[in-house]
């Protein structure tokens, strides 16, 4: 027996049907506002995602499906969609477009973690990117956007933590200060945390270890380090959250698994989540363009997890695809009949119903019974090449027709009795 991999699982039409529900409401909200739907590749260079995610993060270290091309060219299935969305925005020469462009996607990513309830190894995820705007409100409108689109899928329990890791200058003058502290602490920390002082330090805030959490309560905070001007964005944002309606809390603590954040960084949870609480965050990249060979220019954007919002959110009522007309053969032995019914159901289709072949050679009783399951309109019994019978599945009136004539009379609505 042959299974999926482990982490992956098939996407069957149930929840394919869930899953167009949330890709409808992306496209209602986000197209709404001006974004455009962008796909890149699953796969790319796997340099991108070393320079744009960044080589000391646990993404490029540890979870990325990396392979040769055969050329001896290094590709990597791709873990998120950030990096290979600059990647397009500076190849496509898109700055000449007039700024911002603002994009969603939808589509799947590949992480080799150790799946759990809510985490995979292929797994969707939504998102948009602002790139060419760097003005608080665009940061503001991510979130508000963001939060509505949990809010129409229903996902319950959420918090926002709200952040500003300001610029990397900033940030490296913080990271001595708080490598220096840990230093000092060092005995009182996790082995893991030690081992990570100098790597990256700021992953100290998310140990679950006891010990390092009382030191952390303590440590210098990034948040109180801020240059004037990376002070006064965050203000702004917070001020447009705040009139929007939108609670947040601010955490100093927020660190998120990728390198090129610069300022405004956010992340969603649920209660109605596991250990992988995190629907969706993101935040602002104004250096990551730059660093991929494009010109300065600021980006922000977030992605969230497709099965955490179908997980964390409401059933959806799903109404069952409508079927106007089923085309049964009530003769399968009569070949030529079975070219006349199959006709009919094509040229029924191209007249705009929806319309089915029975396929399955059912008897006649087998038949119909189908038609009541999938709660068909209209039933033709084709009894011969040139005639069939039509059966008006609502009111149980039929009436013998010319096969020809089918089609008009289910459209003209004729009674049949
Ligand atoms: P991320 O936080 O790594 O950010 O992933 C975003 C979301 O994807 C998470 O909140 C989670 O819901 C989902 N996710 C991540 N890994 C898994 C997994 N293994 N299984 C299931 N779901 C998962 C990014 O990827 C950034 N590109 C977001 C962004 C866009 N920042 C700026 N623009």
């Amino acid at each position: 027996m042959i299974q999926a991999p482990k982490g992956t699982y098939d996407v069957l039409p149930r929840e394919a049907e869930r899953r167009g529900i949330l890709e409808a409401h992306v496209q209602r909200i986000f197209g709404g506002a001006g974004y455009r739907r962008i796909e890149t590749p699953a796969f790319e260079a796997t340099e991108l995602f070393a320079r744009g995610v960044g080589a000391s993060t646990d993404i490029v270290q540890k979870e990325m499906y990396s392979f040769d091309d055969g050329g001896g060219r290094s590709l990597t299935l791709r873990p998120e969609g950030t990096a290979p969305i600059c990647r397009a925005y500076i190849e496509h020469g898109m700055h000449k477009l007039p700024l911002p462009v603002k994009f969603w996607y939808f589509g799947s990513y590949f992480r080799a973690e150790q799946p759990q309830k809510g985490r995979y190894r292929q797994f969707w995820q939504v998102g948009a990117e602002v790139i060419g705007a760097g003005a608080p409100e665009t940061d503001a409108e991510i979130i508000l956007l963001l939060a509505e689109l949990l809010e129409a899928m229903g996902v319950k329990g959420t918090r926002l933590r709200l952040a500003s890791l300001g610029t990397p200058e900033t940030r490296v003058e913080y990271r001595d200060e708080l490598t220096a502290y840990l230093r000092a602490h060092e005995s009182e920390l996790s082995e893991e945390v030690r081992a990570r002082i100098d790597l990256n330090p700021m992953r100290a805030f998310d140990s679950s270890d006891r010990g390092t959490q009382v030191v952390m309560a303590d440590a210098p905070k990034l948040l109180d380090r801020l240059d004037p001007e990376d002070a006064e964005h965050f203000e702004q944002v917070r001020t447009l959250l705040d009139v929007a309606g939108i609670p947040y809390e601010v955490d100093p603590t927020l660190v998120r698994g990728l390198d090129y954040y610069t300022r405004t960084l956010f992340e969603f949870t649920s209660d109605a989540l596991g250990a992988q609480s995190g629907v969706g965050g993101g935040g602002r990249y104004d250096r990551l363009i730059e660093q991929l060979g494009g010109q300065p220019t600021p980006g922000i954007g977030f992605a969230a997890g497709a099965e955490r919002i179908l997980l964390a959110g409401a059933e959806q009522p799903i109404a069952p695809d409508p079927v106007d007309l089923l085309v049964v053969v009530a003769n399968r032995e009569d070949r030529i009949a079975g070219v006349a019914g199959f006709e009919l159901a094509r040229e029924a289709r191209r007249a705009g119903l929806a319309a089915q072949f029975e396929l399955s050679g059912r008897s006649l009783k087998g038949a119909l019974k189908h038609a009541d399951r999938i709660h068909a309109r209209y039933v033709a019994i084709v009894n011969d090449p040139q005639s069939a019978t039509l059966k008006d599945m609502e009111s149980g009136d039929q009436r013998e027709l010319e096969t020809a004539g089918v089609i008009a009379t289910i459209l003209r609505g004729s009674r049949l009795a």
